[in-house]
């Protein structure tokens, strides 16, 4: 299977998705980044994972990313922070076959603005007790496609937007090789 890891920034989800893999013959992974100074894309070359890069706007040129996910069988897409809408032709390419992470479980703290260290911050003003992680599959609204995972951290009164976003980073690290994986080995078994 061919998989392409959509990313736009530092790309430690992509590098640890590729490195969990490496060892199995079955996936070939690619990079797509939006972002020509992402550190993903150091990530890409120091894993020897081909990675095409493209400006923000032409990134869903009809002859740029749809024509190379037609050239290079692409089967799957995953998200990893990943900074743009996903055009409706791509969505309707690729159904329940796009997933994405977020830092925060959803429904709360989701939506357009909520990325990086803004969604800790809003976590930490609320005062929650919890936060965690959401994988869900993409759909046309920001982080509302429906739920396949969610794993919860505690927050305690002292912890800083940035303590949280360290706890959530770890359960990024544990889950999303594993549940890409579960997701990878049902659809081989369609
Ligand atoms: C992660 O926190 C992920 O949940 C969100 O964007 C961030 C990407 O981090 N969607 P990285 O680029 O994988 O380091």
């Amino acid at each position: 299977m061919n998989i392409a890891i959509f990313a736009s920034g530092s790309g430690s989800n992509a590098e640890n998705i590729i490195r969990y893999f490496s060892s199995s013959q079955l996936y070939h992974f690619y990079v797509f980044c939006n972002n020509p100074k992402a550190f993903v894309i150091e990530r890409a070359k120091r894993t020897d994972t081909p990675c095409y890069i493209f400006p923000r706007k032409d990134f869903f040129n009809a002859e740029n990313t749809p024509l190379l996910l037609r050239e290079k069988n692409i089967d799957f897409i995953v998200l990893a922070g990943f900074l743009q809408k996903i055009p409706d032709e791509i969505l309707a390419l690729y159904p329940r076959k796009i997933i994405n992470i977020h830092p925060s479980l959803l429904p709360k703290f989701g939506g357009k603005g909520m990325y990086g260290h803004h969604v800790h911050e809003a976590v930490k003003a609320a005062g929650e007790t919890r936060s965690g992680i959401t994988i869900h599959y993409v759909n046309e609204v920001y982080d509302s496609g429906t739920i396949i995972f969610q794993a919860q951290c505690d927050i305690t009164p002292n912890d800083t937007p940035d303590d949280i976003a360290q706890k959530v980073h770890i359960l990024e690290m544990e889950h999303y090789p594993k549940v890409t994986e579960k997701l990878l080995k049902d659809l081989n078994t369609l």
